[in-house]
């Protein structure tokens, strides 16, 4: 009999208990960036572990600098074949803040089944497309079926807050992290039963502008006019910075820009994405880009500057006439290939020194930083990759580029000297960082079979 159908079967006949388990595990509100839900992150850590223990892998929570990250592996380290190939599942247990809480429909830590969408904060980035992995080890080792090689899953706590602790924790854990490519879920499919191969990511660089001006709020009427209003000065500092198409004015900003080839333009003209069901989705009056570009390629292959957030003066109830006495912006600008994060911060630093009026003073925090990620999608692990993806879906895999960032892929290649096969299971609709966000049952369930799948295609490649 072919030992893939025990392991099918089993993902097939636990397909309630499976849900049921990511259910208890979105439960914690593991958000990362508070550090209220320190205590919310150890503890989704700890049942994360003891997750990975009841299904058979040797897991341990490792403590860092930073909040916990969950290590489990198959391997038995006294019995360790040499020549067994090793493979590295990464994944997030962290989440992003679900604020603003009144835009759910639900609340985000209580997970709610609506016919084949499983609401709740972190469903699809990362616990859902995560889990997915999980649950196929432990069809292989409840159904006895021999795994065709080893397997490693690094968990983290910090990816959402860029990653911090983890790099130290790669240099100590080199040699028990060697290993043949890094596998993660944690990136997205074009559309329902579309699998994809993501072989490119954008970079990122962080940072926070604040203006000060008075010592203190002032009376609007009686100074206004005569000093410089740090909110207003912001709002234009800011607004200088791209053009009214999204290009961005920083001098030198595109000099390291590598253009997209015909081909990739033509591959990313055939993804099924229509620019009216795009807007509704997005629920945007008109799209907005950099001329040139078809918003595939403005959202995945070309660099972006965004205000995240935006603060100065009061902001409660009715009206309060000042001038704040500060104003401050927190901004990220996505990279592409082959922009270095810390040359771009170099150059927005100097152009906002040279554009600041000295009617306010200028502060500027850099905050972590990622480059762009592009592998080449014909090597043979891509190529085994997409065997699984096209057996599990039942449907040819698409490639992509994609615009979010995943910042410790590039660490992998450093420091482990390790590509990091994208293999992702969310889809453009999953609402990742937004309220309501949700991931189909259907990715769930076949992101499982792809995943058992894949471990015979990348033995065997
Ligand atoms: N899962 C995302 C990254 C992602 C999303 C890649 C969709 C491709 C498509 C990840 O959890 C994430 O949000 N990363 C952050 C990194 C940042 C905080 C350094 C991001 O992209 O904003
Ligand atoms: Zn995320």
């Amino acid at each position: 009999m072919n030992p893939m159908k025990a392991v099918l079967d089993y993902l097939k006949a636990n397909r309630i208990r499976n849900v049921d388990e990511l259910c208890e595990y979105l439960r914690f509100p593991s958000v990362s960036a508070q550090s209220k839900h320190a205590p919310d992150m150890k503890a989704c850590g700890e049942w994360l572990v003891r997750h990975c223990q009841r299904i058979g892998l040797r897991a341990d929570l490792v403590t860092t600098q930073g909040h916990p990250l969950v290590l489990a592996t198959t391997r038995n380290p006294k019995s360790a074949a040499k020549n067994r190939k090793h493979f590295v599942v990464y994944g997030h247990y962290d989440v992003q803040p679900a604020e603003p809480f009144e835009l759910w429909t639900t609340p985000p830590f209580e997970p709610r089944l609506e016919g084949s969408r499983l609401f709740a904060r972190g469903a699809s980035d990362n616990k859902g497309q995560n889990f997915a992995h999980l649950k196929a080890v432990e069809a292989y080792v409840k159904t006895g079926t021999p795994l065709p090689c080893d397997l490693t899953f690094v968990i983290e706590g910090e990816e959402e807050v860029g990653s911090k602790s983890l790099p130290a924790f790669l240099k100590a854990r080199k040699k028990e992290l060697a290993c043949d490519a890094f596998v993660v879920s944690d990136t997205g499919m074009p559309a329902k039963g579309v699998p994809a191969l993501t072989y490119g990511l954008r970079g990122i660089a962080a940072f926070e502008v604040t203006l000060h001006g008075p010592s203190r709020d002032l009376h609007s009427g009686v100074f206004g006019g005569s000093i410089e209003n740090p909110a207003m000065a912001l709002c234009k500092l800011i607004a200088q910075l791209r053009d009214g198409q999204g290009r961005i004015n920083i001098p030198g900003f595109y000099d390291d820009v590598t253009p997209l080839t015909a081909y990739e333009r033509k591959q990313m003209a055939r993804l099924p994405f229509k620019e009216a069901s795009y807007r509704k989705m997005l629920g945007v009056p008109k799209l907005f880009g950099e001329r040139g570009y078809t918003f595939t390629e403005q959202r995945s292959a070309r660099p972006t500057l965004e205000i995240n957030g935006l603060t100065s003066g009061y902001q409660g109830e009715g009206s309060k006439t000042i001038v704040p006495a500060w104003a401050r912006a927190k901004l990220t600008i996505r990279l592409a290939p082959d922009q270095n994060p810390k040359r771009v911060m170099q150059l927005v630093l100097k152009h906002l020194k040279r554009l600041c009026p000295p009617t306010v003073r200028l502060e500027i925090t850099a905050g972590h930083g990622a480059e762009p990620y592009v592998v080449s999608p014909e090597g043979t692990q891509a190529q085994a990759a997409l065997r699984a993806l096209r057996a599990a879906f039942g449907k040819e895999p698409v490639l992509l580029r994609e615009g979010g960032s995943i910042p410790i892929v590039n660490e992998f290649k450093r420091i482990l000297g390790v590509d990091t096969l994208l293999l992702g299971l969310g889809l453009p609709d999953d609402n990742v960082h937004s309220p309501n966000e949700k991931f189909e049952l259907d990715c769930f369930e076949k992101g499982q079979r792809m995943s058992a799948l894949l471990w015979q295609e990348l033995s065997a490649a």
